[in-house]
C-alpha cells in the first residue's frame, strides 16, 4: 500500500497567524524525504486551509505525486485543468462541517459527475471518487470512467475498539472487493490514524491510503521536544 500525507492542517495551522510559518511546502518535502508517496492537499471553496499558491507551489516546486482533493465545481475543475496534478480525488463539500463529513453521493448525480470526469480524464488526471462503502455508490462510480474511488474509511475509524468496528470493517472489505470486480482501483482514506490503520492492511489490493490529521498531530509530539531544544539553545546564556 501507498501512503499519501494529507498537508492541509499545516496550512490551518499557518493561516491560524496568517503569516508564512509553517511552511506548506517544507512540511511536503519533509514527508517526501521520510518515504511517502505523494501528497494531498485539499482545495476547497472556502480556502479554509490549503490557498491557490499552495497548490501551485506543491505541483511546481515539489517533484512527487500530488493528488487534490477538490469538490465538482466549474471553478475547481478550471483549477485542476490548469494545474494538471497527477491525480484528482472528487470529495463532497459543505461550507459548514469541519471536514469532509460524508461519501460523495454519485448515484443520485450519475451524469452531473460522469461530466465532470471526462475532461479531467482526457487531460491524464487520475480521477478518484471518494465515497462510502455501499454498493449502490460503488456501481454507480463503476458507470462514470472514474479510475479510482477512495473508500471513506470515516465510519470506520468512529467505531475502531467498539461492537461495530467488525461491522463497519466488513463493508470497507466488501466495498473493495465489489469495487475491484468492477474494474475501479481502490484507494481509501479519513479518520485513519497509528492504532486502526493496520486493519486497512487486511483488505487486499488497497492501492493507497490517504492520511491527515493523524500524522500532523502525531508530528508535533515527535518534534516538540527537538523544537523546545533548539530554542533553549537560543535563549540560554551560558
Ligand atoms: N481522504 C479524503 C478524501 C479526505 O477528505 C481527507 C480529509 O481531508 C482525508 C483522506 C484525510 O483524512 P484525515 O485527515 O482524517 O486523515
Amino acid at each position: 500500500m501507498l501512503l499519501g500525507v494529507n498537508i492541509d492542517h499545516v496550512a490551518t495551522l499557518r493561516n491560524a497567524r496568517g503569516g508564512i510559518e509553517p511552511s506548506v511546502l517544507e512540511a511536503a518535502k519533509i514527508c517526501i524525504d521520510a518515504g511517502a508517496n505523494g501528497i494531498t492537499a485539499h482545495l476547497r471553496e472556502d480556502r479554509r486551509h490549503i490557498k491557490d499558491s499552495d497548490i501551485l507551489s506543491l505541483k511546481n516546486d515539489l517533484k512527487c505525486r500530488l493528488n487534490m482533493e477538490m469538490a465538482a465545481t466549474d471553478e475547481m475543475q478550471k483549477i485542476a485543468l490548469n494545474l494538471l496534478p497527477d491525480a484528482c480525488c472528487i470529495v463532497p463539500e459543505k461550507r459548514q462541517e469541519v471536514t469532509t463529513e460524508g461519501g460523495l453521493d454519485v448515484f443520485s448525480q450519475q451524469e452531473k459527475i460522469i461530466n465532470f470526469v471526462e475532461p479531467l480524464n482526457n487531460a491524464g488526471i487520475l480521477v478518484s471518487l471518494f465515497i462510502d462503502p455501499d454498493e449502490k455508490q460503488i456501481r454507480a462510480a463503476a458507470k462514470t470512467q472514474a479510475k479510482y474511488i477512495e473508500l471513506h474509511t470515516g465510519a470506520f475509524s468512529i467505531a475502531f475498539g467498539t461492537k461495530n468496528e467488525q461491522s463497519e470493517f466488513l463493508k470497507l472489505k466488501n466495498a473493495a472487493i465489489l469495487a475491484q470486480s468492477l474494474g475501479l482501483k481502490v484507494n481509501a482514506g479519513h479518520g485513519l490514524n497509528y492504532q486502526n490503520v493496520s486493519r486497512m492492511r487486511e483488505i487486499s489490493g488497497i492501492e493507497e491510503l490517504n492520511i491527515g490529521h493523524s500524522i500532523i498531530s502525531k508530528a508535533i509530539f515527535t518534534g516538540l521536544d527537538k523544537a523546545v531544544k533548539q530554542m533553549l539553545d537560543l535563549v540560554y546564556i551560558y
